[in-house]
């Protein structure tokens, strides 16, 4: 008897008005940022994870892996062969690896980080005015994208820079503090995300400019994330686990860490290397490279004392020119290795990824044959 009595109080703890909570924290317009600038102790309910997911973090163990890394320096000379390799070792039992001497200025690196901290910054009033759930909206600042669809929202708010939408993206629109920043990242970043799709391509044993002819270069969305400092970071997450709805992501992480990636079964630390970048293989690459490459999960837990910044650049190609049908590349394809994916358009994809709770497997496995 006592047993269930223990059973009943217990569900009865976790019967409140999510919904309504939900809202009023939505409502205020000042992200997780705002009840940490308030003043609260307590971590709000809406934000803390369900018991069966917090007991299992107490059964995962510290892992001994490492993240590959991979140094670009002499891509253009002999050691291109070389980087090709760990790439494709990398791209296969990862998803994931961090890349240094990869051509982007540390002064460019450090000035997209700053201005992401400044925007997250300024003045409430001027952020209220850009938030917004609408992902019409190329330049818009918000607080858990999957806000209303997921278990538990994410101690993490967002501002994001995004080619997606349907009007052209208009520079002046991103707040004075983090345009030219922004901009000059935008400038070098793409010209990396080329040279790594080049990279990637050749390690599929495509001609170089494959991915590229593909689209895999165009369209890409920015998310400039501010992890607060937390005051139960072991009841939530910076950021759930979920793989990454683009090709390819580039992120630029400060020096605090916390971004782990899951590895044979265990997560694994993504430790902050000065002027080095994360490169993750997204969902559309897994797809179109029929499972060689894969998509990983990974996440970022919530730190105690001290806020993140992050800058994920991800790589989504077309989403809204005129339709393009993605899938396994015909090259890669054989009688003993057939498609396991059906074709399908990145809008479609994109839509059933942020209708959902963001990390749901479930939206890869639509598009399994
Ligand atoms: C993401 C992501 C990791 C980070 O935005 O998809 O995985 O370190 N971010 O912020
Ligand atoms: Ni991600």
């Amino acid at each position: 008897m006592k047993q269930r009595m223990d059973i009943l109080d217990c569900s009865k703890s976790s019967d409140y008005d999510r919904a309504k909570e939900l809202k009023s924290f939505d409502d205020t317009k000042a992200g997780v940022k705002g009840l940490v600038d308030a003043g609260i102790v307590k971590i709000p309910r809406i934000f803390i994870r369900p018991d069966d997911e917090l007991a299992e973090e107490l059964t995962t163990h510290q892992s001994n892996f490492q993240v590959p890394i991979v140094d670009l320096d002499g891509i253009r000379g002999d050691r291109l062969q070389k980087i090709v390799d760990q790439i494709r070792d990398a791209s296969e039992t990862w998803g994931l690896f961090q890349v240094v001497n990869h051509g982007i200025p540390l002064d460019v690196l450090e000035k997209m980080l700053d201005g992401a901290r400044k925007f997250h910054d300024l003045d409430l009033e001027v952020k209220k005015e850009l938030y917004s759930r609408d992902p019409k909206r190329n330049i818009r600042f918000y607080s858990n994208m999957d806000l209303y669809q997921s278990r538990t929202a994410n101690w993490r708010d967002t501002f994001a820079i995004s080619t997606l939408a349907s009007k052209p993206f208009d520079p002046t629109e991103i707040p004075e503090v983090c345009r030219d920043s922004s901009m000059e990242y935008i400038k070098n970043v793409s010209k990396l995300g080329n040279t790594l799709f080049e990279l990637l391509s050749m390690a599929l044993g495509l001609k170089p400019q494959h991915l590229k002819e593909m689209g895999c270069t165009e369209g890409f969305n920015i998310g400039c994330h501010y992890y607060p400092p937390c005051p139960a970071p072991d009841l939530t997450l910076g950021t759930t686990k979920h793989s990454d709805p683009s090709f390819l992501t580039i992120l630029s992480q400060d020096q605090i860490g916390g971004l782990q990636v899951f590895h044979e079964n265990q997560w694994v630390d993504v430790h902050p290397i000065a002027g080095g970048l994360v490169i993750n293989i997204g969902d559309f690459l897994q797809v179109i490279s029929n499972n060689k490459f894969k998509s990983v999960d990974h996440r970022v837990v919530a730190s105690g004392s001290v806020s993140r910044i992050s800058v994920p650049c991800f790589f989504t190609g077309h989403a809204t020119e005129t339709p393009k049908l993605y899938g396994p590349i015909k090259e890669l394809t054989s009688e003993e290795n057939p498609p396991v994916y059906r074709d399908f358009l990145i809008s479609e994809y994109l839509s059933s990824y942020f209708s959902g709770a963001v990390g749901d497997k479930s939206v890869l496995y639509q598009f399994k044959l």
